[in-house]
C-alpha cells in the first residue's frame, strides 16, 4: 500500500499539472507579497489557486476550472458570489456617494435589524472586522470592570492578534490572558472562581471554529454564564461566524444571554464589517452625548457600501425564517454525510452545526481540541488536494461553509467526491490512524 506521504505527493503532482497558471501567478506575486500572500489562512501547499470569477455558489480559477465553493469566504460568503439584492444595494449606495463622512440611514437600519434579531444586543456599534469587534469588546470589558485578566480557550481564534492555536501567540495583543480547555466545565469553572475579582471577561466562540468546529456543550456554555455572573466578569460571545446559525445565532439556540456579543463576516452581506454590542448599560459609555464618554473611532465604521449591503442582506434575504430553513437544510446535509461515513465504515466525522462544520478523521464527534489526533491532522492535506481535484473547494484545514445559493446538485457533487476519496483511501486512512 502507498504511504500517506506518497499519496499526498501524488495528489500534489496532479494538482500542479492541472494548475500551471495559478502556480505562475503565485510565483510572480512573491516579489511584492511575502510568499505571494496577504492573508495567512489562504495559503496551502504547494500553492493556492487564484480565483478569477464567482457566480452563485461556484468559483472559477485562473486555469478555467469550476468549483463548488465550500470555503464560502470562511462563513462571510453566506450569500454567494452574485446575489442581485446585494449588488443592487451596493450600486445604489455608490450612486448616492462613496464616502459620506457623516451618519447615514444605512448603519441605522442595520443596527435596528441586528438589535431586533439578537436579544442580548440592546445597542451596537460597527467597526471594520471581527478582529476589531473583539478588541473593542475586550477593551470594553477591561474598562467596565477595572480588571485586567481575560480568560480564553486553547484553540480559539478571535482575530489576527487574538488567536490561541497553542496557547498565546507572539504577536497577540499584550493582554493578560488565562487559558482553559474548551468544554472542560469543571476545570473552567474552577479557574474562573479562583481568578475571582481579577477577571474582566471570558470570551468564547459558541463553536470553537479554527480549533475544529467543536460545539460548546449546553452544560459548558451554561456554566460560563452562571460563573462569570457570580464573580462579576463579563461574558463575551464571539458569534462572528456562528450568528448565522438559526434565527438568532447559537445564543438563541442555547437561550443564553451574554453581556457582549461580537459579529462580523456575513452581517455586511459579504462586504467588510464587524460589530460589538450588548447591554445598554455598557454600550452607553460610547454615547458621545454623555459627559465622560469613551471615544470609539474608525474612519470606515459606517462605510456606505458595507452598511447598505448588510442592511439589504439582513432584511430582504437572511430573514429569521430563512435562517431557520437554511439551518435545517444544512444540518440535514451534515448528518447525511456522517451517515454515509458510518455506512462505509470509515473513521470520518463532520463536526460542527448546520452550515459550519469540519471533516475530522475520527469515528465520533470531537468534544475537545485534545481529541484531535496527529493522524487526523496529517490526513487533511490529502483530503484537501483530492477534493480540489474533484472540483470541490474546501478550506485546507478541513472546514466547510455552506452558502444560500447552494443546490442539491452542489451537495451531491461534494458527497460523490467524498465517496470517491473514501473508496480510494479507506485502508490508508485506517493505517494512518492506527499508527498515530
Ligand atoms: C470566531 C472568529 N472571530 C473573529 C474573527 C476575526 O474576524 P476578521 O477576519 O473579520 O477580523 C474570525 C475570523 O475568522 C472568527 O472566525
Amino acid at each position: 500500500m502507498e504511504t500517506l506521504k506518497q499519496a499526498t505527493e501524488s495528489a500534489r503532482d496532479r494538482y500542479v499539472a492541472a494548475n500551471p497558471l495559478s502556480q505562475a501567478a503565485d510565483r510572480h506575486a512573491e516579489q511584492f507579497l511575502p510568499g505571494g500572500n496577504t492573508r495567512s489562512v489562504l495559503h496551502y501547499e504547494p500553492f493556492p489557486l487564484t480565483m478569477v470569477a464567482g457566480e452563485g455558489a461556484e468559483l472559477v480559477d485562473l486555469d478555467g476550472h469550476r468549483y463548488v465553493d465550500f470555503v464560502g469566504e470562511y462563513s462571510a460568503g453566506l450569500f454567494g458570489h452574485s446575489d442581485e439584492t446585494i449588488k443592487s444595494a451596493v450600486t445604489a449606495a455608490l450612486d448616492k456617494g462613496i464616502v459620506m463622512g457623516a451618519p447615514t440611514s444605512y448603519e441605522r437600519e442595520l443596527a435596528g435589524l441586528l438589535c431586533n434579531r439578537f436579544p442580548s444586543i440592546e445597542q451596537i456599534r460597527f467597526c471594520n472586522s471581527g478582529t476589531e469587534a473583539n478588541l473593542m469588546a475586550l477593551t470594553t470589558a477591561r474598562v467596565v470592570t477595572g480588571r485586567e485578566k481575560i480568560l480564553v480557550f486553547n484553540g480559539a481564534y478571535h482575530g489576527g492578534v487574538i488567536k490561541f492555536p497553542n496557547g498565546d501567540s507572539v504577536h497577540n495583543v499584550p493582554y493578560d490572558f488565562l487559558f482553559a480547555e474548551f468544554n472542560d466545565t469543571e476545570g473552567t469553572a474552577d479557574l474562573i472562581r479562583r481568578t475571582g475579582d481579577e477577571l474582566a471577561a471570558v470570551i468564547v466562540e459558541p463553536i470553537l471554529g479554527a480549533g475544529g468546529n467543536i460545539p460548546g456543550s449546553r452544560e459548558f456554555m451554561g456554566m460560563l454564564r452562571l460563573v462569570t455572573r457570580e464573580i462579576g466578569a463579563l461574558l463575551i460571545f464571539d458569534e462572528v461566524k456562528t450568528a448565522r446559525l438559526g434565527p438568532s445565532g447559537v445564543q438563541g439556540m442555547l437561550g443564553i444571554t451574554p453581556d457582549l456579543t461580537t459579529l462580523g463576516k456575513f452581517i455586511g452581506g459579504g462586504l467588510p464589517t464587524g460589530a460589538f454590542g450588548g447591554k445598554a448599560e455598557f454600550m452607553a459609555h460610547y454615547n458621545p452625548k454623555l459627559a465622560g464618554n469613551w471615544n470609539h473611532a474608525g474612519t470606515f465604521n459606517n462605510n456606505a457600501c458595507s452598511m447598505a449591503a448588510g442592511s439589504a442582506a439582513m432584511s430582504n434575504i437572511y430573514t429569521q425564517e430563512r435562517a431557520r430553513e437554511f439551518f435545517d437544510w444544512s444540518e440535514n446535509f451534515r448528518i447525511s454525510l456522517n451517515d454515509m461515513f458510518a455506512t462505509r465504515s470509515v473513521p470520518m466525522y463532520c463536526n460542527g452545526m448546520g452550515s459550519i462544520f469540519a471533516i475530522h478523521f475520527s469515528s465520533k464527534p470531537t468534544r475537545r481540541t485534545s481529541d484531535i489526533s496527529t493522524g487526523c491532522q496529517s490526513l487533511r492535506p490529502l483530503l484537501h488536494m483530492e477534493l480540489l481535484l474533484e472540483g470541490v473547494l474546501v478550506c485546507s484545514r478541513g472546514d466547510l461553509f455552506m452558502s444560500l445559493p447552494m443546490t442539491e446538485a452542489h451537495l451531491s457533487t461534494a458527497r460523490t467526491a467524498l465517496e470517491k476519496f473514501i473508496d480510494r483511501y479507506r485502508p490508508l486512512i485506517s493505517m494512518v490512524l492506527e499508527v498515530a
